[in-house]
């Protein structure tokens, strides 16, 4: 019988040496497999003096464990010698310029987006969402709109099939719904902004069925239409980038808002050619108001105590406005030389400090 130390140090040997896994599966297999060393030696024990069997089939199984422990090692730092090299051979500089030309573009109304939030972040506002499909609830009732109200037909609501609590579910016409959701799903105060798409059954040079919107939310203990008026005041003039742009709060009505207001900025028009900021014509961008007390009771808020103000915005028109776009329609056509044209470089990310759009 082969000297167990003997084989022992044979096979630490073998073990260390074997330079890949499959040098070592064999390693494993000539010891350990059914016809391995260790396995003879293990068979050969059954014809020995007990004495002897006692003495061997210790040191035999001592033997065997070290193996297995020996080759699950060696197993180990073979792998991660491999990922180390596969690391080293596949790293990728990640400081090179980009080339600019394989660069994809951004769509203006993802930028309008990204300078929106940009504004209202710095003025402490947080982005929330909802989803395109709503209920009746979300979308009309808790907002004060209740079933045989007007406003359900002015917003020309795409109706799904499907229904829930008895009601049909419909695209949301309005980002309003996640206000609810907001206040609904955590306790006051809030400082929002929700952007988002939204669906009307409309189509034509200025209209299209989805569109984008975004709504802003602020409810406080003494929150009033000053603050809602300072609040867009700055936002029209960092997002038309001018510090003198004109506004006027004309008043109007919302069923969620009380006192309602829609927004005009200043703007000059030539035949076809719309300028903002200059002349003496007005242009309409938004409708805000106070939240009514009914939405916030609707929400479970004691209007006595929560006070606040809340107003929405078509993006894409003022994604139009601000970069000069003739036609909405044209936003979701996927051409590409219409977004080669329009589109914003990917890496120019709106910032206050680094200026809104290049
Ligand atoms: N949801 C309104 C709309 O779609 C806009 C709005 C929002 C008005 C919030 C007032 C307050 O027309």
């Amino acid at each position: 019988m082969q000297d167990i130390d003997e084989l022992a140090a044979e096979l630490r040997t073998d073990i260390e040496a074997a330079g890949s896994l499959d040098d070592l599966e064999a390693v494993r297999v000539r010891a350990l497999g059914r016809k391995g060393t260790i396995t003879h030696l293990m068979k050969g024990l059954g014809a020995m003096e007990p004495e002897e069997r006692r003495a061997a089939g210790t040191a035999l199984n001592v033997l065997k464990d070290e193996t297995v422990v020996a080759i699950e090692d060696r197993r180990t730092s073979l792998r991660n010698l491999a990922l180390t090299e596969q690391l080293a051979t596949e790293s990728i500089d990640v400081t090179l310029p980009v080339r600019a030309e394989g660069c994809g573009r951004i769509h203006p109304v993802s930028q309008v987006v990204d300078e929106i939030v940009a504004i209202f972040a710095d003025m402490g506002f947080a982005v929330a969402e909802g989803p395109d499909i709503e209920d009746d609830f979300y979308n009309f009732t808790a907002l004060n709109i209740p079933p045989e109200h007007p406003a359900r037909q002015m917003h020309d609501t795409f109706y799904l099939e499907a229904e829930r609590d008895g009601a049909p579910l419909v695209l949301r016409t309005h980002t309003s719904p996640v206000q609810i959701r907001h206040m609904r799903s955590s306790p006051p105060p809030y400082r929002i902004i929700a952007p988002g798409r939204t669906f009307r059954c409309d189509s034509d040079m200025t209209h299209t069925p989805m569109f984008h919107q975004v709504e802003g939310l602020a409810i406080g203990h003494d929150i009033h239409m000053g603050h809602l008026k300072g609040c867009l005041e700055e936002f029209a003039r960092v997002m038309f980038e001018d510090d003198n742009l004109r506004m006027r709060f004309r008043p109007s009505h919302f069923p969620f808002t009380e006192p309602s207001a829609e927004v005009d900025i200043g703007c000059s028009r030539k035949g076809k050619e719309l300028r903002i900021g200059e002349g003496g014509d007005w242009l309409e961008i938004l409708g805000c108001g106070m939240v009514h007390p009914n939405v916030l009771e609707n929400v479970g808020l004691d209007p006595n105590e929560w006070q606040g103000f809340a107003f929405g915005m078509g993006i894409d028109r003022i994604a139009m406005l601000k970069y000069g776009i003739p036609d909405l329609r044209a936003f979701f056509e996927s051409d590409l030389r219409w977004l080669r044209h329009y589109g914003f470089a990917p890496f120019d990310v709106p910032t206050l400090a680094g200026g809104l759009a290049r």
